[in-house]
């Protein structure tokens, strides 16, 4: 039996192709859920659309601080893990729901795969940064999203662990955006932030309501839970709901997502996920927190990093953006594989007998 550990909704984004492959490979498979994410459009709606099935089990954790989180998780991982011991665990990228899961595998003794392995912001303040580290420490195997993954990976002495696979990502992209006819029409700005580094402060908001306030063009931003309650308490919600050019919504499905990539020709982001995929769907990419990421893509210019709180770098990003176009033949290398991670994580686990 192989249990996913999730929590997160870019994890549901990331668990469907594997689990889809291992289904497919006849694999005895078992979803927990920690219940980090709850509301049903950052959770349910991503099962639904992606044909993932129920969790068996959902921890209901809720929202917290980073210790409550980590600390319910782990209660109840422990708890559900004995009990249905699992002959492997697999987690996904860098939350609290993705360390939990590693340091209650770990300490059970059982195998753990760890999906978005290798990655670095070299920012220890970000917390995922901290995840990252002791996920890919306690894990038996790292599927690496890109080359220079491998490279920190062995640069920690994780090399002999740590292998290429490309990134899931890609392969829930391609699973969608191939079924659909990219839509004439408006081009649009697409807008997410939600990280901790841009919401906890509020003049680093004011900052970033500056910043939109010089971008030309529809904005169209689908808002995570967390940046609307701090706008709303540090009293900035009607500053940026003034900006006339800029739509705010509720967060969106992944099908709407990918449409919505697929008629931006700019996308500005703080998310490692969207800033990744801005490159999948041909929309380039301000990154609105100085996180070293998606190397590759910032080395080509795809991605240009932005401070909203420096003049002369908002300067240039509005430049940026006033040139951006969208480029739907994207002619640069396979960064992040072929679309075919999940099958190549699944050879390596047969292959390393870890299932
Ligand atoms: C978490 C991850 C982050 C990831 C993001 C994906 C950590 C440390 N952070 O950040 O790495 O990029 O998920 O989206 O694990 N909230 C709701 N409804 C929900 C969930 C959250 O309203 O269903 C609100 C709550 O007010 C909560 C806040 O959002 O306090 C933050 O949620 P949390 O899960 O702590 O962090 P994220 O910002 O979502
Ligand atoms: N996403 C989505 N709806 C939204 C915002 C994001 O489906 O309203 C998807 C997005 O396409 C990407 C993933 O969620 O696949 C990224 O999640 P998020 O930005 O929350 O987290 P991060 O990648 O920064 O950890």
């Amino acid at each position: 039996m192989i249990a996913h550990i999730v929590g997160n909704r870019p994890q549901f984004i990331k668990l469907a192709p594997l689990y889809r492959e291992l289904q497919n490979r006849n694999y005895e498979q078992c979803i927990i859920h920690s219940g980090q994410h709850y509301d049903t459009n950052l959770s349910e709606i991503f099962f639904k659309e992606l044909d993932i099935p129920s969790p068996c089990i959902n921890l209901m954790v809720g929202s917290g601080t980073h210790a409550e989180i980590t600390s319910g998780a782990m209660l109840g991982l422990e708890k559900e893990l004995i009990r249905i011991a699992p002959d492997l665990v697999i987690i996904y990228g860098d939350t609290d729901t993705t360390l939990a899961g590693a340091l209650v595998a770990s300490k059970l003794n059982i195998p753990i795969a760890h999906v978005e392995g290798g990655a670095r912001s070299h920012h220890k303040e970000n917390p995922e940064e901290c995840n990252r580290i002791v996920a890919d420490h306690l894990s038996d195997i790292l599927f690496c999203p890109d080359k220079i993954s491998v490279e920190y990976a062995k640069a920690e002495g994780m090399g002999e662990k740590s292998f290429w696979t490309g990134d899931i990502m890609y392969d829930t992209f391609l699973s969608v955006a191939s079924k659909k006819d990219k839509e004439a029409g408006e081009e649009i700005i697409l807008m997410t932030w939600h990280r901790q580094e841009n919401t906890e402060s509020r003049a680093r908001m004011e900052s970033i309501i500056r910043f939109i306030q010089r971008l030309e063009g529809k904005i169209v931003c689908p808002m995570h839970p967390r940046t609307k309650k701090c706008l709303k308490s540090f009293g900035l919600w009607e500053d940026i709901q003034s900006i006339n050019n800029m739509n705010i919504i509720e967060p969106v499905g992944y099908l709407e997502m990918i449409s919505l990539m697929q008629t931006a020709r700019l996308i500005v982001t703080d998310s490692g996920g969207v800033s990744k995929e801005s490159f999948f769907a041909g929309a380039k990419c301000l990154l609105m927190v100085d996180l070293d990421l998606w190397d590759d893509l910032v080395k080509t210019g795809w991605i240009f990093k932005v401070d909203p709180e420096s003049r002369e770098s908002v300067d240039m990003a509005i430049t940026f953006a006033d040139n951006a176009a969208r480029t739907d033949e994207v002619s640069y290398p396979q960064y992040y594989g072929d679309g075919h991670a999940a099958e190549k994580m699944v050879n390596l686990l047969e292959k390393y007998s870890l299932i």
